[in-house]
């Protein structure tokens, strides 16, 4: 697919058909983007953990009490890691590698969404509930607590074309000096 056509096919999808996602097509993306996604001095510090397991995506979905149900339906789910030992910039690099994943994952015809988990809470409005994180490091049963968990990109075959999103004075983002 054309860059520009990746670009502007990528939308949040949040309702996937029920169809497996194929092993072999997930490696293949994945190690595409942990092949070629740049890293802070070349550090590679973002790891993939790939879920399809039913009742493990179910407890994931409750992480927080908005914004992730919906991985509940989902076919599978890739954890993005950042190990911040090998770098203070993990976030970053995380960040960069999840969005080369999700461009990678229109380009093979899949559709996905970002559900974010570091230092977000659990409860939008309660901030004794604790963080989305130490949630999840305990249904994926985590145990390198330098492994920090930046997103779970939910991803499968679109149930529907998403709507337009409305329109916004992109010009006025890019400023010159
Ligand atoms: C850093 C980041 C965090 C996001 N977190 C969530 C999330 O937790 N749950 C969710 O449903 N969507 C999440 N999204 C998806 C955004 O809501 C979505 O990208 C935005 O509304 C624009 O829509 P589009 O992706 O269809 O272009 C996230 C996206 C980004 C880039």
């Amino acid at each position: 697919m054309e860059f520009v056509d990746v670009v502007k096919k990528r939308r949040s999808t949040r309702r996937f058909l029920q169809k497996e996602v194929d092993d072999s097509l997930l490696k293949e993306i994945l190690e595409f983007v942990a092949r070629y996604a740049p890293s802070s001095r070349n550090t590679h510090s973002t790891s993939f953990l790939v879920v399809k397991d039913r009742s493990i995506l179910e407890k994931m979905a409750l992480m927080r009490d908005y914004g992730s149900a919906f991985l509940s339906l989902a076919p599978a789910a890739v954890v993005v890691l950042g190990d911040e030992l090998k770098t203070d910039l993990y976030r970053e690099n995380c960040a960069i590698s999840a969005t080369l994943l999700q461009a990678a994952i229109v380009d093979r015809g899949l559709s996905s969404c970002w559900i974010h988990v570091l230092d977000r809470p659990r409860e939008k409005d309660n901030a004794e509930a604790g963080l989305a994180e130490a949630y999840l490091r305990d249904v994926l049963k985590l145990k390198d607590d330098n492994l920090r968990i930046e997103c779970v990109i939910a991803l499968g075959y679109a149930d529907y074309v998403p709507k337009p999103l409305p329109e916004f004075d992109y010009q006025s983002a890019v400023k010159w000096l």
